[in-house]
């Protein structure tokens, strides 16, 4: 479990916390997306998670270990997988198989271990062919590929992934997403993911809305994604399906449950509607 009890954050040079009092328990094997407007904190609340950045008051607690001891930073690093949001910030090596390699290699991995964890990672993201290509020529949407196959490598019992479909057409971002909600079922590997698309944080098990370094709203995206009105006052937008459900409500349908899945909307419709 990650523990986040009491987390403010402030930059060094800043004045004012970019986090305030954050209180936040992630289990083991849970899906969590994190939502918010730019700027409300959420880059920066990934790297609380992994050590990179220390609280400047409450702590960040990693399967019982403090990130502000540095002794356990290693451990904890290899706990917790951090994706950035840019992948020109995560891609270290000349070609891709040692750039995905690069990981494990320093986890002190047997080489045929790494080969295949390189192997499965890059399949996973779909970017088998890419062996030898030198990252810096390959697409954003690549990239950012195979910036998450360096961290699928590192095996971690918790993914931290910053917009790891910000780059990514609708069909690699539903392909990316497939595949971590794959690794969060069949591995059990926790996902902590920040997104901008709300539509991707339904597929979660869990919601957090953080705005001006708090935390706004957590819990199931049923619940929290229905709240029109105050996901509008904190920059955000509803789901189309939640909007629908709305609309329709609206238009006289009351009995119009709200709901999240196109195929549930459609069932409803359809009872409502005296169409056969
Ligand atoms: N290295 C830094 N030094 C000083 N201030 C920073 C630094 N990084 C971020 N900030 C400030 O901290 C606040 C939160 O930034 P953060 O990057 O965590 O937001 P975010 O929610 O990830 O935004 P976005 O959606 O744009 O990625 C912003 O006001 C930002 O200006
Ligand atoms: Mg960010």
């Amino acid at each position: 479990m990650i523990e986040v009890s009491g987390v403010s954050f402030c930059y060094p040079g800043l004045e004012s916390p970019v986090l305030h009092d954050i209180n936040l328990e992630i289990k083991p094997g849970e899906f969590l997306a994190l939502l918010g407007r730019n700027g409300s904190g959420k880059s920066t609340f990934t790297r609380l998670l992994n050590g990179l950045l220390v609280p400047t008051d409450g702590d960040v607690i990693v399967d019982g270990y403090n990130t502000r001891d540095g002794s356990h930073r290693l451990r904890i690093r290899q706990l917790v997988g951090l994706l950035f949001s840019n992948p020109d910030n995560q891609l270290v090596a000349g070609i891709v198989e040692e750039d995905v390699a690069f990981g494990p290699e320093n986890l002190g991995l047997p080489p045929a271990e790494i080969r295949e964890r390189v192997e499965w990672a890059l399949s996973a993201v779909g970017m088998q062919d890419y062996l030898k290509h030198p990252p810096h020529m390959l697409s954003g949407g690549q990239k950012q590929r195979i910036a998450i196959a360096g961290v699928l490598a590192l095996e971690p019992s918790y993914m931290v992934l910053d917009e790891p479909t910000s780059m990514l057409d609708p069909r690699g971002r539903e392909e990316v997403l497939r595949t971590l909600m794959d690794l969060n079922r069949e591995q059990g590997t926790a996902i902590i993911m920040v997104t901008h698309f709300v539509e991707e944080a339904a597929a979660a098990d869990r919601v957090v809305i953080l705005d001006h370094g708090r935390v706004v709203a957590m819990g199931s995206p049923l619940e929290v994604l229905t709240r029109t009105d105050d996901l509008s006052d904190w920059g955000l937008e509803a789901p189309e399906m939640v909007l629908l459900c709305h609309e329709l409500r609206k238009r006289g349908y009351t009995r119009i449950p709200m709901a999240l899945d196109s195929r549930r909307v459609a069932g409803a419709i359809k009872q409502f509607s005296c169409k056969d």
